[in-house]
């Protein structure tokens, strides 16, 4: 089981995402939380390349997926391989926002890099946890250090969030759209409701 987690800025997943893993795991449930971009060795190093600094359109969605392919070869995989429940904080969806619908990237490019280099691997559910730019941008900057996407402006944010959205609603059967802006609990309930029943959580 591949589950993913979505969203903007401040959205409050990472903080979930271990909540949810912690929950699983308690439940007797192996599982491997991990993130993106990252999430393996040279996957990790390209994050260190991707946040700090420009890159010309291309190639930081090449970077994202190259990134990519190595997590999901080295690590997604073979846990599920291994029978684990895999909790990823963001995947591909967030590249289609990102770098497709805010910094106007190339939507061939994307659906091709798909298809050339994840060799099928996709989310089984993908939870969607929504807020609005302007109330997630003010949680990530009272956070501390802003990261180089999190300091592009609002219009952008709108874009990345809208994107989101859109793909939630071509796509109702993976993802499920989760209101961030009620308090954590509440947060969290919502994704445990919105797991698939097979995980029995
Ligand atoms: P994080 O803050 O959720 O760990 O993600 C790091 C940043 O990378 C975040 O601002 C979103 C951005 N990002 C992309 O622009 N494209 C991608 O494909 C991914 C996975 C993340």
């Amino acid at each position: 089981m591949f589950i993913t987690l979505e969203g903007g800025e401040g959205a409050g997943k990472s903080t979930q995402i271990r909540r949810l893993a912690a929950h699983l795991a308690a439940r007797g449930r192996p599982v491997l939380l991990t993130r993106e971009p990252g999430g393996s060795a040279g996957a990790e190093a390209t994050r260190a390349l991707l946040l700090s600094r420009p890159w010309d359109a291309k190639a930081e969605m090449l970077l994202h997926f190259a990134a990519r392919r190595e997590h999901v070869a080295r690590s997604i995989r073979p846990a599920l391989a291994a029978g684990a429940v895999v909790l990823c904080d963001r995947f591909a969806d967030s590249t289609l926002a990102y770098q497709v619908a805010g910094q106007g990237g190339d939507r061939a490019l994307w659906d091709g890099l798909v298809q050339l280099s994840l060799d099928g691997v996709w989310p089984d559910r993908t939870l969607l946890l929504d807020i609005p730019p302007e109330t997630g941008l003010a949680r990530a900057h009272t956070r501390g250090e802003v990261n180089r996407y999190e300091s592009l402006g609002l219009g952008f944010h709108s874009r990345v969030r809208q994107c989101f959205l859109d793909q939630a609603a071509a796509e109702p059967g993976r993802f499920r759209v989760i209101d961030a802006g009620q308090g954590p609990e509440a947060v969290f309930a919502a994704m445990l409701a919105a797991l698939p029943p097979e995980l029995g959580a």
